[in-house]
């Protein structure tokens, strides 16, 4: 068996941000305006008034302070609530590929790779821009890869699923170095307009080169991997082709993310928390020899949770479990990512574990350690 190595990763991310503040100021005026609106059907109680936004619940509940997005404006915009973006055309660079791209080469210079030497590219997202031709044989083409390349969906674990594809092929010989992109444009499929759901998503793009025998200087060896998956209602996006053609059509807003938050939180913390301990007790590492868990951002409490489910206790500093969920809010199957590559200054022989989890339920889990 060879060895198998994330020899390098790479980030892409909008240079606009958005803070909590000019977020729950634009909600809020638009709370206003509809409350106002709608005065006469809210006293008669035909119409439920909203509810306004606050930037201390934001803070307190998710841990997030800003998010990076493709387009501000429109988002703050109180007479669109979304982002100007364009659609999928022939003859156009695809968003998802421009982002690719430069998470790609960002990626491919800090493994030590040229596209001469990828044999593939997986597109893992829990968002793909169109059905077909798939995103990732535009980026093979982009950037002059031969091989083979197809996309993915794991809701939230697309990236590390794709991690683990990437680390299978290359096991069982059909490939030496696979390009593993991840991009994440989540705003367009945000209802700003919703004040549970408005603050929680940003946009961003990871891309890891996974490759048999890296001499990378910051290649990690793959020690082991666990997918989990479980049916679950509590993180859905509806949104389909099959509306245009549907006896019982509704207006697309109605199809895009919907969770059950707290539902969520309840039943993922432990079973990610006994997974990983699992896991590593499998593998014979106890969960103090572990220097960092690289968790998906999609909650600061639960990303302190875990973490303290996994140590056995809640006395460890905040710098084990890295949470650039701060800066750049959920950031859907890329947070991990993000979290690793930012945060991944380890000496030869350290371990860390890398863990997304989410939509699905899905969990994947991969146990890597510092050449
Ligand atoms: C989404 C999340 C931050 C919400 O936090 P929470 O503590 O569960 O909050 P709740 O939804 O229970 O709401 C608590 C209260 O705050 C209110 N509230 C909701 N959004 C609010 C906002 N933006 N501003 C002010 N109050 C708000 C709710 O109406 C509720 O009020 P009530 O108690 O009077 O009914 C949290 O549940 C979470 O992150 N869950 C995990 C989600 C996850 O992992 N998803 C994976 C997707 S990749």
């Amino acid at each position: 068996m060879h060895n198998i190595h994330i020899a390098g990763t790479g980030l892409w991310y909008p240079e606009e941000k958005i803070t909590n503040e000019e977020l729950v100021n634009t909600y809020n005026t638009y709370v206003e305006k509809f409350n106002t609106e709608n005065k006469s059907k809210i006293n008669d109680g035909s119409v439920i008034p909203m509810e306004y936004s606050s930037v201390e619940f934001i803070e307190k509940a998710s841990g997030i302070k800003s998010r990076h997005v493709v387009d501000k404006e429109g988002i703050l915009d109180i007479n669109r609530m979304m982002p100007r973006v364009q659609n999928e055309l022939e003859g156009r660079m695809s968003a998802h590929v421009e982002a690719g791209i430069k998470a790609s080469l960002d990626a491919m210079k800090q493994a030590n790779v040229t596209p001469e030497q990828i044999d593939g590219v997986i597109v893992g997202t829990s968002h793909s821009a169109r059905n077909y031709p798939a995103i990732a044989i535009e980026i093979q083409n982009e950037l002059n890869i031969k091989g083979y390349a197809y996309d993915m969906l794991v809701g939230c674990s697309s990236t590390t699923f794709a991690i683990n594809n990437a680390f299978s092929d290359i096991a069982s010989g059909l490939a030496e170095t696979i390009l593993v992109v991840n991009p994440e444009i989540n705003t367009p499929g945000v209802d700003f307009t919703r004040r549970d759901n408005h603050f929680i998503f940003g946009d961003g793009c990871a891309a890891s080169v996974i490759q048999k025998n890296s001499k990378s200087q910051k290649a990690f060896k793959i020690l082991d991997r666990k997918l989990y998956t479980q049916f679950s209602n509590n993180i859905r996006s509806n949104f389909s082709y099959l509306n245009r053609a549907a006896v019982d059509r509704v207006n697309e807003d109605k199809l895009m993310f919907n969770q059950n938050g707290r539902g969520v939180f309840k039943d993922v913390c432990p079973l990610v928390a006994s997974l990983i301990k699992e896991q590593l007790n499998k593998n014979n590492i106890l969960p103090n020899q572990i220097s960092k868990f690289w968790l998906h951002q999609a909650n600061g409490k639960m990303i302190r949770l875990i973490t303290s489910k996994i140590l056995g206790t809640d006395d460890f500093p905040d710098d084990i479990s890295p949470m650039p969920i701060a800066q750049f809010g959920n950031l859907a199957s890329v947070g991990s990512l993000f979290a690793f590559n930012l945060n991944n200054d380890l000496n030869k022989g350290d371990k860390g574990v890398i863990c997304s989890f989410g939509a699905g339920y899905s969990v994947c889990s991969i146990i890597v350690e510092k050449i």
